[in-house]
């Protein structure tokens, strides 16, 4: 979660405030609260000294967090981004949301020490995600033109070992008819290389929405060609999926999306089995080569 810090600024009813406190801990105003305001607009309390207690599910404010990003060696012309948010929302822990994407890439990044990778890998792990895409976006922004053109593919994870499960891949070609429309030039190319994956094991796999809601986002609005993988969140299982995959018809891909419950029982131990190898797979075939995607 990104709640964390001594330093806040919180909005009640539209009024911004500089308070200091820990969220969930009583503390002490030493300034005089001019913009904290009940919902009816009349003042809260207008003097130093009030005990205030900051709680999670009345929280709107801002907190600084960070992106985490570590590259191998390789061409810095030809670079690979692979992410994964490290946050969750304040509901609860984020174990499938998004600790199954952020552990497994931290598992392939640990893996490529056994390999001398043609092209830089560069991992990231995103923080605030869940506060609409912010390290990603802060990310891509920062970037230079310059910067931008190094960058070959960006491949994406979050939310890949979701207990009522479906392989889902990133419909970067529009085939499918799912989402916004197809993705920067070479995404498709992506798109083929997990399903590959799945297609060599006799595993099945679908389509989803590339519309942009993770952080492959700021990518595609960059004109990065960009993929990757998903198992499912709040959509509701059809019957004609249960047939295919097991799991439950009728109910949501990970009932427990954004909820406190999103715990270490929370996972798919087979979907996040075959999904860290997906990304092993996609991660070391483009650090060896990304002629499929940009010729
Ligand atoms: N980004 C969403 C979240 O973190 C999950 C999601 C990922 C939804 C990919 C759709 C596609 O809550
Ligand atoms: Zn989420
Ligand atoms: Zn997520
Ligand atoms: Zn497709």
């Amino acid at each position: 979660a990104y709640n964390a810090g001594a330093s806040a600024v919180i909005i009640y009813n539209n009024a911004p405030g500089v308070i200091n406190g820990t969220l969930g801990n009583d503390f002490t105003l030493d300034i005089p609260v001019l913009a904290v305001t009940q919902a009816d607009g009349a003042a809260l309390a207008s003097t130093a000294g009030l005990t205030m207690r900051v709680q999670t599910d009345t929280f709107r404010g801002q907190a600084t967090t960070s992106n985490v990003i570590a590259q191998t060696s390789g061409n810095t012309d030809n670079v690979v981004v692979a992410g994964a948010h490290l946050d969750s929302v304040n509901a609860g822990p984020g174990i499938n949301d998004n600790g199954s994407g952020s552990s497994s890439l931290l598992e392939v990044a640990e893996q490529m020490a056994k390999v001398k990778p043609v092209n830089a890998v560069r991992f990231a792990w995103w923080g605030a995600e869940e506060a609409s895409l912010v390290g990603s976006t802060y990310y891509v922004n920062s970037l230079t033109a310059e910067e931008k053109e190094q960058i070959a593919l960006y491949l994406n994870f979050d939310m890949v070992g979701s207990p009522n499960y479906v392989f889902f891949v990133y419909d970067g070609d529009d085939s499918d008819a799912i989402g916004a429309g197809p993705g920067p030039a070479g995404s498709a190319e992506i798109e083929k290389t997990f399903e590959a994956f799945y297609s060599q094991r006799g595993i099945p796999f679908k389509g989803t929405d590339f519309s942009g809601r993770s952080d492959y986002g700021p990518f595609i609005a960059a004109g990065i060609p960009s993929g990757g993988l998903f198992t499912g969140a709040e959509g509701i299982k059809t019957a004609e999926e249960e047939s295919i995959w097991g799991g439950t018809a009728g109910i949501a891909y990970d009932p427990c999306y954004h909820q406190a419950c999103d715990d270490i029982d929370n996972l798919s131990s087979k979907a996040l089995d075959v999904n860290s190898d997906a990304i092993g797979f996609a991660v070391l075939q483009y650090a060896m080569s990304t002629v499929d995607v940009n010729g």
